[in-house]
């Protein structure tokens, strides 16, 4: 009986290691230990942020245009990767639209920098980034101007700045992970690569808070004149003292908080009120300048409308297929003006603008936890006699008051 349950348990141990080879298509190859490291990489960060903060990630399977050894070390990593956990992952060429906005960790595999840039431009979604870059380039220079093209593509196009790039370098088989610092004390939109040392690879490490303190660096806010929200003094020579009303003082409270400079540009023309963005692509005023990245950020009274403005809106912060096809966007119009039903309108609009719920951004935030704590108090038998009788005649006068109002009533 003993002998059998051993015998068996040695036959389970044998399949175990036949799947574990199978896994490994380059058990003999040079390339194992830089598998290994990406691995054990991947494998921290599912656990200590994919799981810990149940982020879903979405592996990108469009690395076949990686030259053949590249592509197999690709495979063998997510061979590897995929067999070890549950975890929500979508594995695919192309992220769909449905799935992007429950997806918040992007994972690609690239070969250069330009791959690297075509990839995010193509995905369209601000979440966080793990770029892996596969590289031969024996030059630590070429490397790190690489890697900062990269890293600028993020902060000026996408203005996203969680992004986290794993150096691999195939014939050395290092694994280096790289980060950029863009606000220092000494300098400003900086997108020089910081090598960062090996960590547990909580959320936190992955993506530190980069705009907590700007250091003073310029921030240039596109704005019009409207009261009672945005005043303007052109005459100051400081852009802090160019703006008040409610949403000029907003931007101050900002500009200290994340210690900026406020550097103000008037809108174009200089009196239009926001700007418009239509749905055959054309833009104009605020919108039409922070597309083409003449300035950072605009606030004060612009989107004012009716649900009919909302599709170019939508379009604009990049919610294209909301509006398309036309048909679609009207069949959920006329039943939220014709039908009072505004369920079809929530169901679309709640996949972009999920994350303004509180809880989905709290740990964003910073506010510190909350506690409550109740002290009960012991009354003295005085004390507890005392509000007895206060309690009684509370009671006595609202009876009183109530005869007399049902007398009244029924006279
Ligand atoms: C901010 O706007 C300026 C133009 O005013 C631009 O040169 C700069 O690149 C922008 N900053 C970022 C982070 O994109
Ligand atoms: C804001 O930035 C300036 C310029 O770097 C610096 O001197 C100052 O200490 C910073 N303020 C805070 C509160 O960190
Ligand atoms: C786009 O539509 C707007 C408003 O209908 C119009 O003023 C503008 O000329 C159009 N642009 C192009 C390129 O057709």
């Amino acid at each position: 009986m003993e002998l059998s349950s051993a015998g068996f348990h040695v036959l389970h141990i044998l399949a175990l290691l036949q799947v574990q080879v199978a896994a490994w298509p380059v058990e003999e190859s040079p390339h194992l230990p830089l598998v290994r490291k990406i691995t054990d990489v991947l494998h921290r960060i599912r656990v200590n942020t994919c799981a810990a903060h149940n982020l879903r990630v979405f592996i990108s399977t469009d690395y076949e245009h990686l030259d053949e050894k590249e592509a197999t070390l690709v495979r063998c990593v997510l061979d590897y990767s995929l067999s070890r956990e549950e975890l929500p992952v979508v594995l695919a060429s192309q992220l769909s639209p449905e799935l992007s906005v429950r997806v918040r960790l992007q994972l690609l595999f690239v070969q250069s920098p330009a791959q690297a840039i075509a990839a995010c431009s193509a995905l369209e979604i601000k979440g966080m980034y793990l770029i892996v870059w596969l590289t031969s380039q024996p030059e630590v220079s070429v490397q790190r101007s690489g890697m900062s093209q990269i890293f600028a593509h993020f902060l000026h196009r996408l203005y996203n700045l969680n992004v986290l790039l794993l150096l691999a370098h195939m014939e050395r088989s290092t694994l280096q992970p790289f980060a950029f610092l863009p606000y220092t004390a000494g300098s400003c939109a900086n997108t020089e690569p910081v090598e960062l040392p090996q960590r547990e690879w909580r959320l936190r490490e992955m993506f530190p808070y980069r705009l907590s303190n700007m250091h003073g660096c310029p921030l240039s806010v596109i704005v019009w004149p409207i009261a009672p929200y945005m005043n303007l003094h052109w005459e100051q020579p400081r852009g802090v003292d160019q703006v008040d009303g409610l949403d000029g003082l907003l931007l101050r409270i900002m500009a200290s908080r994340m210690n900026f400079t406020i550097q103000l540009l008037p809108n174009e023309p200089p009196e239009l009120v926001g700007g418009s963005s239509y749905l055959n692509g054309t833009m104009t005023g605020a919108y039409r300048m922070l597309l083409d990245r003449r300035a950072n950020l605009t606030l004060s009274s612009a989107v004012t409308g009716t649900i009919d403005d909302l599709p170019p809106v939508l379009q604009f912060v990049g919610f294209n297929e909301a509006c398309q096809p036309a048909a679609a966007w009207q069949t959920v119009d006329k039943s939220f003006q014709l039908n009072y039903n505004p369920k079809p309108l929530l169901d679309l609009l709640e996949n972009r603008l999920w994350r303004t719920c509180i809880y989905k951004v709290k740990h964003e935030l910073g506010i510190p936890s909350q506690t409550e704590v109740v002290h009960r108090q012991e009354l003295s038998n005085v004390e507890a006699l005392y509000y007895r009788e206060e309690h009684i005649k509370c009671h006595n006068k609202i009876f009183d008051l109530c005869k007399l109002e049902f007398c009244v009533s029924s006279y």
